[in-house]
């Protein structure tokens, strides 16, 4: 095994500006089509990771989960909520963080945001989905949920996919209108962005509809009488026990893919099925192993859940990216001493020895 460790004992740490000036100097449509090229060679080499269902802290308002995985050389964990209703205060739906390690010290060698990153890494999941799965003549998109992922999904599509027509619907509006300004002013050429009056609206005659609302319990976002043919459905927003977005009625009528099984059918679409419900691994797909979309009329469906690979990816992403351009502050997060073992003595040189008298 190759291996991993660093003589330097310091560690990288990116904060969300340090991240938003990666993703600026880059543009979100490279960074996209990057990342997308490490989820799919991380894809593909599944085997060798030692994987496991997130574990997730439930509580009524929303989830928190931590979500490792390790390959060997590198372990990468992410710890990511879920909470829809945090707008009343003042805060996103979803925000993250997590580290990348070394195997062979356990050396902490990032620590990072990953709120913009979750935004990223799902938009670049979706797209390599839909690359596997959607009609290659796809050309228009349904957006239902206009909040913090939304914008991501449409550049990743369009970039990865050529999408071009976007229809966007929004139980606010204003969500709609905030997407449609943001699209407006980010400089992508021919974007035809349309903002519909109800789901249906957005729905009919898209190749695709990418489902992304926050809903803290069992939505029907999407009905089943709205499927067309040959649509690819990119479910991302049900991605917990008991918060689903679709109509059960819509999963036997389509063929569906999924990230890490023992995941998806807790915390899927699919949780609403029977335990042996047919699903076929996205990786599998992605190697060639199990056929992808079948003909020009299949509905095809990814549940997309999140898994940690792809935040495995994401921060061997940003690391990369981070070294290459001098991004980010060294921070001590372990002491290095030249007798590692005299941790006492180190805190003593920091002039920082207390002592306790009772
Ligand atoms: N699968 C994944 O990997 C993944 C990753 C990130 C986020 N998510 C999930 O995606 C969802 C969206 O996340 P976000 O950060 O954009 O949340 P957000 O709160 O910023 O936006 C959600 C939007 O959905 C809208 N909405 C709610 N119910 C709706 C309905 N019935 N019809 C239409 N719109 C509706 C809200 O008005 C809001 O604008 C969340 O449920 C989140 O947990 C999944």
């Amino acid at each position: 095994m190759q291996r991993t460790h660093t003589s330097n004992p310091r560690t990288l740490f990116l904060d969300t500006h340090d991240v938003a000036r990666l993703l600026g100097a880059m543009g979100l449509p490279e960074a996209v089509t990057q990342l997308v090229g490490r989820l799919r060679a991380d894809y593909l080499r599944w085997p060798q990771f030692d994987k496991a269902a997130r574990i997730a802290s439930y509580a009524e308002p929303g989830t928190i989960e931590l979500m490792p995985i390790s390959d060997g050389q590198q372990y990468t964990f992410k710890c990511v909520n879920g909470h829809p209703g945090n707008g009343a205060y003042g805060l996103p739906t979803v925000m993250a963080t997590g580290a990348l390690l070394d195997c062979d010290t356990g050396m902490i060698r990032m620590m990072s945001e990953l709120t913009l990153t979750t935004a990223l890494r799902t938009a670049a999941t979706s797209a390599l989905a839909a690359q596997a799965l959607a009609r290659p003549d796809s050309r228009s998109m349904a957006v239902i949920g206009n909040g913090a992922q939304s914008d991501f999904q449409v550049i990743a599509f369009y970039t990865l996919l050529g999408i071009r027509e976007f229809r966007l619907f929004d139980i606010d509006r204003g969500a709609s209108l905030r997407l449609q300004r943001n699209l407006a002013a980010s400089g992508l050429a021919d974007l035809d962005v349309r903002v519909c009056d109800s789901v249906e609206q957005a729905v009919k005659g898209a190749d695709i509809v990418t489902t992304v609302t926050a809903y803290q319990g069992v939505a029907q976002v999407l009905s089943a009488d709205l499927l067309e043919p040959g649509m690819h459905i990119n479910a991302v927003g049900g991605d917990c026990p008991g918060k689903t977005e679709l109509d059960p009625a819509i999963l036997p009528k389509t063929t569906v893919f999924v990230e890490f099984p023992p995941q998806t059918r807790n915390e899927g679409e699919i949780q609403h099925q029977a335990a042996d419900f047919p699903i076929t691994e996205l990786w599998q797909v992605l190697a060639g192993q199990r056929p992808g979309r079948a003909d020009d009329a299949q509905i095809t469906l990814f549940d997309s859940v999140g898994f940690a690979l792809e935040d495995y990816s994401a921060l061997q992403f940003l690391y990369a990216q981070a070294t290459q351009h001098g991004v980010g502050r060294w921070v001590d997060v372990t002491p290095h001493q030249e007798d590692p073992r005299d941790l006492f003595g180190w805190l003593q040189a920091q002039g920082r020895a207390e002592t306790v008298s009772a």
